[in-house]
C-alpha cells in the first residue's frame, strides 16, 4: 500500500507534525508514503517523492510544512485533473491523504465524487473555519500569537495613551478575532459575522476613551467595508483581506471622526509561522493517525474530524459548500466583556 499526502493552501503551525503523524501510523501498518510537493501543484506536475524516517523525525516542533504549499485549483488548469490521474497512476498511489481547508477538501471531494480517486480529508486552517470539525489545527497557534501581540500592543498603548487596532487574519470567519479579543482583552473585537455599524462603533469607543485614555480593539480582515477597487483574488477566488486592509480603514475612521491618537498594526503572516501550541501537536498526532486508519478500513470521501472531543470522521461532502462560522453563543460570550 502506497499512500500519497500533500499539504494545499494557506500553511499554518501543525502540518509537519500532522506529516510525522501520517508516517509514524502509516510505518506500523507497512505502508509508504509519497508527498506531492506545493499541495494540488505537485500532483498535476507529478512532483514529489517517497518519504523517508529522516524526513519527519522531530520535525513536530517546525513551522511552515516540509512539503510546500500553494493554493492551486486543479480545476482552473488545462487538464488538471487528467495530469492528477495520470501522476496518481504513475506512482502507484492507492489512496491520497489531502490536509487542508475549504479550497484543498473540495478539490479533494470532487475528486472523490466524480472521478473514484480514493481520498481522505484532514482538516487544517488558522482560520478554523471548516464546517464539521470543533477546532481545525492551526488555529489555536496562530491565535495565541495575536494574543500574545495584542496585550504587547496594549502596554505601549496605556503609555502613549492611544487607541490600538490589531487587524488579524481569518478570512470570513471570526474566531481568530474573537479569540484574541476574549483571551487578550481587547475593548473592542469586531468580527464578520457582526460587521460594522460605524456609528455605534465611535459612539463605543469614544466612551471608552474617554475613560481609560487609552484602548486596544481587534478587527478581523473579514469584516465588510467599503473598499478599494481591484483587490487581489486567488485561485479560488478570495481577496487577499490584507490588501484591503480593515484595520487602517477604522483608524482613519476614528481619526476622522473624533481626532483621537490612533495606530494601526497589521499582525499578518507572523500568525502563520513557528511552532505550533501543545493543543495544535496533539490534536495533529490524533487526526494524522485516524487518517491513515481511515485508508486502512477504506473509508474514503471522508474528513478525519473532532467532534466533541472525540475523533472521528464525516463525509466530504457535508462539509463543501459551508463555512464554520461566529454563533450566537460566543457572540454573546464576546459581549459579557464590552463596556
Ligand atoms: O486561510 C488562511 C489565511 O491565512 C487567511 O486567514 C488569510 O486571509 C489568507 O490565508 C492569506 O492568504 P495568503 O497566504 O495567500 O496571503
Amino acid at each position: 500500500m502506497r499512500i500519497g499526502i500533500l499539504t494545499g493552501g494557506g500553511d499554518c503551525p501543525g502540518l509537519n507534525s500532522t506529516i510525522r503523524s501520517i508516517y509514524y501510523k502509516s510505518k506500523k501498518y507497512g505502508y509508504e508514503v509519497f508527498g506531492f510537493f506545493e499541495g494540488w501543484k505537485g500532483v498535476i506536475e507529478n512532483s514529489g517523492r517517497l518519504i523517508e524516517l529522516s524526513d519527519v523525525e522531530e520535525i513536530e516542533n517546525l513551522g511552515g510544512t516540509i512539503l510546500f504549499s500553494s493554493r492551486t485549483n486543479p480545476f482552473k488548469e488545462e487538464k488538471g485533473v487528467e495530469k492528477i490521474l495520470d501522476t496518481l497512476n504513475k506512482n502507484k498511489i492507492d489512496a491520497l491523504i489531502a490536509i487542508g481547508g475549504d479550497d484543498t477538501l473540495s478539490v479533494a471531494a470532487k475528486l472523490y465524487e466524480e472521478y473514484k480517486v480514493k481520498v481522505v480529508g484532514v482538516p487544517k486552517t488558522m482560520d478554523n473555519d471548516v464546517y464539521g470539525t470543533d477546532y481545525t489545527f492551526g488555529f489555536d497557534s496562530a491565535t495565541t500569537i495575536s494574543m500574545d501581540a495584542l496585550e504587547k500592543l496594549r502596554d505601549t498603548a496605556k503609555a502613549m495613551k492611544r487607541i490600538i487596532i490589531l487587524e488579524v487574519m481569518g478570512r470570513e470567519a471570526g474566531w481568530v478575532a474573537l479569540f484574541t479579543g476574549l483571551a487578550g482583552c481587547a475593548d473592542i473585537t469586531l468580527i464578520p459575522e457582526e460587521g460594522l455599524n460605524e456609528d455605534e462603533f465611535i459612539k463605543k469607543i469614544k466612551e471608552i476613551f474617554t475613560k481609560k485614555e487609552y484602548a486596544v480593539i481587534c478587527v478581523s480582515e473579514g469584516v465588510e467595508i467599503v473598499e478599494k477597487e481591484g483587490v487581489e483574488v486567488d485561485a479560488f477566488g478570495h481577496k487577499l483581506l490584507q490588501e484591503k486592509g480593515v484595520g487602517n480603514f477604522i483608524g482613519k475612521l476614528i481619526k476622522d471622526k473624533l481626532g483621537i491618537n490612533t495606530r494601526v498594526a497589521q499582525i499578518g503572516h507572523i500568525q502563520r509561522g513557528g511552532p505550533p501550541t501543545l493543543f495544535d501537536r496533539i490534536l495533529t498526532i490524533r487526526l494524522g493517525v485516524k487518517a491513515v486508519e481511515m485508508v486502512k478500513e477504506k473509508e474514503f470521501g471522508r474528513m478525519a474530524t473532532l467532534i466533541n472531543g472525540k475523533i472521528d470522521s464525516i463525509p466530504l461532502k457535508e462539509v463543501l459548500g459551508k463555512t464554520k462560522r461566529v454563533d450566537k453563543y460566543w457572540i454573546d460570550l464576546k459581549e459579557v466583556f464590552e463596556i
